[in-house]
């Protein structure tokens, strides 16, 4: 059993959030356990998600791979929505307003805001890491920081 123990200080969550998926993919080979409980690990020390999770490069296109929240898209095109531009451009992209992004894909309509970060197995973009909040503006520098290092491990283990 793990401790979860979300306090008021994100900054402090997302430190143990960062540490608890460090050591799990230090312990555990298995990718689809991993991306589960880092997904689940996400929507426990992240207040204000109503989807968090990942989507897979498979022949070409990203397929909905383990995730927290209400069942979405299963398939998004490469250069489509916010996580296909995200694959398209490798690179982060955080919105603000789903509702001002062209092309926005709308999987959940409580969704307002958004990140989507690309994991990379050695160059090539392995797929993404998804966030939504139904929010306006919830992902700032912090959450991204964040989120950011969570997908650099992701990216570390899928090249060892
Ligand atoms: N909103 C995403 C689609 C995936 S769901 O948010 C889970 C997009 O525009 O790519």
């Amino acid at each position: 059993m793990i401790s979860i123990e979300r306090t008021a200080d994100r900054a402090a969550n997302y430190q143990a959030l960062i540490q608890i998926v460090a050591d799990q993919l230090k312990n555990e080979r298995d990718i689809t356990a991993n991306l589960a409980t880092i997904s689940a690990f996400i929507n426990e020390f992240m207040d204000g998600l109503n989807w968090a999770g990942f989507y897979i490069m498979r022949e070409g296109e990203l397929v909905v791979g383990p995730f927290q929240g209400k069942p979405a898209c299963i398939r998004i095109p490469v250069g489509k929505g916010v996580c296909g531009t995200a694959v398209k451009e490798k690179r982060i992209i955080r919105v603000e307003d789903v509702h001002a992004f062209p092309g926005h894909i709308a999987c959940d309509a409580a969704s307002n805001s958004e990140i989507v970060l690309p994991l990379f197995q050695e160059e090539e973009v392995y797929g993404v890491l998804d966030i939504d909040s139904p929010d306006i503006g919830r992902f700032t520098q912090l959450e991204e920081d964040c989120l950011t290092q969570i997908a650099g491990l992701i990216s570390e283990f899928l090249a060892s």
